[in-house]
């Protein structure tokens, strides 16, 4: 890692995510069977899956399955199906009918690389892997079934929250800024959600952890896109990967567009404050989520 960078990432705590997403990468590039799809389809979905992304819905699987009291091995297949849907979200996210982005974590997107038929088919096939993965949980068969029901519904608010930002028919009868909360808590803040929740339950979490974990998982959820957001507008391409500067440009609804840089930034601060309280039942246990959420909170990219 070049200097300049290590800096950063002592400066941001990023040191929290090294191992977990460590685990994840190896976890993605060496226990998936890419090499039954055909080539060009396993090369597609390699390139949407293994190139890069901070693994943070991954990250939060491992650490809160770890905060109950679980270990990190047994958490990887529902990691992992979360990293998928949230790669084939991305992968969707960035063809021209909705972003219309070139750039995803430093390369070209998908769909510049390999067309937009393939990079709509290999979305696709993403979150159908992702539900396998479920099925290799070695656990009871009442918690497998709790972990689809999580992805399954995390991933409907996630079309949901894409379907308000992209085309509109939030309810009207709301104020802007619940509008907003509307579309961010269900884009981003649902799969951060399950995330949590399904780190719990692969820990086999009692009642009061899974209920602590979903009020921090909630609260960083959200805050994790106001801090997309607000990227967006204070930093650059290069730093941070793709394209910036944008979402004005493409009538999105923002929170440094509704309440600017400095009303974002304190809505950042006040879920990370909610995000920390609610770890309060955990003790100990749930100081590396502390730690992740300070990180999440000042990422630079
Ligand atoms: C980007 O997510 C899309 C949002 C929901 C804000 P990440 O910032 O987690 O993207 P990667 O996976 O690290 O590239
Ligand atoms: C993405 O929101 C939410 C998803 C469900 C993918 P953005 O459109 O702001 O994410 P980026 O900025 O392209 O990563
Ligand atoms: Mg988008
Ligand atoms: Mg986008
Ligand atoms: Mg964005």
């Amino acid at each position: 890692m070049p200097s300049s960078q290590a800096a950063e990432a002592t400066q941001t705590g990023m040191e929290i995510i090294t191992r977990p997403s460590s685990m994840m990468q190896a976890y993605l590039e060496s226990s998936i069977d890419w090499d039954r799809l055909p080539p060009h389809l396993a090369d597609a979905a390699r390139y949407g899956t293994l190139g890069g992304g901070k693994r943070i819905r991954p990250v939060l699987v491992i650490l809160s399955c770890e905060a109950a009291g679980g270990r990190a091995e047994d958490a990887l297949p529902a990691a992992a199906a979360l990293e998928l849907v949230h790669c084939f979200s991305l992968v969707h996210d960035d063809l021209p009918a909705l972003d219309n982005d070139v750039l995803r974590r430093g390369q070209p997107t998908l769909h510049v690389h390999a067309g937009e038929p393939m990079a709509i088919l290999a979305g696709d096939l993403l979150l159908a892997m992702a539900f396998g993965e479920l099925a290799r949980m070695d656990m009871a068969a009442n918690r497998v079934t709790a972990l689809v029901d999580e992805l399954a519904s995390g991933t409907r608010d996630m079309v949901v929250g894409q379907v308000y930002d992209t085309l509109g028919g939030l309810p009207t009868d709301i104020e802007a800024l619940e509008q907003i909360q509307l579309v961010h808590r269900n884009k981003t803040g649902a799969l951060l959600r399950a995330a949590c929740r399904m780190g719990a339950i692969c820990a086999g979490a009692a009642d009061a952890e899974i209920a602590a974990l979903t009020t921090y998982g909630e609260a960083v959820g959200l805050m994790f896109q106001v801090v997309d957001d607000l990227l967006d507008v204070t930093q650059s391409t290069e730093h941070v990967g793709k394209a910036t500067g944008k979402d004005s440009a493409l009538g999105k609804r923002t929170y440094p567009g509704l309440l600017g840089v400095e009303g974002s930034q304190a809505v950042i601060d006040q879920l990370h404050q909610q995000a920390v309280a609610a770890l309060e039942p955990l003790d100990s246990a749930g100081e590396p989520l502390r730690d992740l959420c300070r990180y999440m909170a000042i990422r630079t990219r």
